[in-house]
């Protein structure tokens, strides 16, 4: 199983990359190894045993080259901090993206799966509720506000403290140039996956549907249905209805033809 560690020099790749030669994967790297992040040149310890391609994820040939014969992809390379050369941001993280499915869907590659860094800045300042006011998704704190060393965030109608909440992952509210650039990433990540079938087995997969329970019961957790208990009752429904509707048979038979009907798997 090969896999392509794309950003596989920077900190977050390169303890990847050690993880996935511990695990038995052959590991290929692509990283154009940004003088801002790598001052000094190509780290020394990047392990000998990984094929190391020196390269920019959104040059074509480059990215072409360093996909062949590929598994998985770990897309980690992604130009980031507070830079004034907005538009590099959306170039790398969003068009160099586009650019990884672009190339698995046109050259047919035989990429299994696709991860993908996003990033918290997608979330902006959190997520707050006002007593009065409720809801709402804050702006940047002012520089003004700053100044007054006011750092708590404040409800935009009447100004008082408001608390923070529990982080609803979809409601999104990026304000600068590296945010947005990774809302976009993460988005063409989702849409493209979803709608070119990366990882292919996605497609209606079943395997998360089950799941292993046993850590959290020892965390304390006590799950009110059991599985034979939850299959039961799914079956006296069908029962109720009469037996399996014939457009159920139907799309069996069509997801079968089209490959994506794994057999069930129990563990990992
Ligand atoms: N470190 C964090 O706190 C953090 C938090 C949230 C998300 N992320 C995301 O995790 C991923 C990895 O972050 P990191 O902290 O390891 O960053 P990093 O800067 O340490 O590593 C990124 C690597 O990508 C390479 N790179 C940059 N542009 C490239 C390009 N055009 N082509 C090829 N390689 C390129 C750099 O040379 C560097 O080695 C990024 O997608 C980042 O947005 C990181
Ligand atoms: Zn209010």
């Amino acid at each position: 199983m090969r896999v392509l560690v794309t950003g596989g020099a920077g900190f977050v790749g390169s303890h990847l990359v050690d993880r996935f030669l511990e695990e038995g994967f052959q590991v290929r790297v692509l990283d154009t190894l940004d003088p801002k992040v790598h001052p000094h040149g190509r780290p020394n310890d990047i392990p000998s045993d990984v094929d190391f391609i020196q390269g920019d994820i959104t040059d074509r040939g480059t990215l072409l080259a360093a996909l062949q014969d590929v598994d998985i992809v770990s897309h980690q390379a992604a130009y980031q901090d507070y830079m004034p050369d907005f538009s590099r941001f959306l170039y790398v993280n969003a068009v160099g993206t586009s650019l990884l499915y672009e190339l698995i869907v046109q050259e047919k590659l035989k990429v299994k799966k696709v991860i993908v860094a996003s990033s918290q800045a997608v979330y902006g300042e959190g997520q707050y509720v006002c007593s009065v006011h409720g809801f709402f998704q804050p702006a940047p704190r002012s520089q003004e506000q700053l100044s007054l060393r006011q750092w708590e965030v404040r409800c935009p109608v009447c100004n008082q403290q408001a608390e923070s909440c529990l982080l609803q992952e979809s409601n999104t509210n990026p304000y600068n140039q590296y945010a947005v650039s990774k809302l976009a990433e993460e988005k063409i990540a989702l849409g493209l996956g979803w709608l070119n079938g990366i990882p292919k087995y996605r497609r209606g997969d079943n395997r998360n549907s089950v799941s292993k329970v046993d850590k959290l019961k020892t965390l304390g957790w006590n799950p009110k249905y059991d599985l034979s208990a939850i299959l039961d009752d799914f079956l006296a429904w069908v029962e109720s209805i009469g037996g399996i509707p014939a457009q159920i048979q139907d799309a069996y038979g069509a997801m079968r033809r089209a490959g994506v009907v794994l057999p069930a798997m129990v563990g990992r």
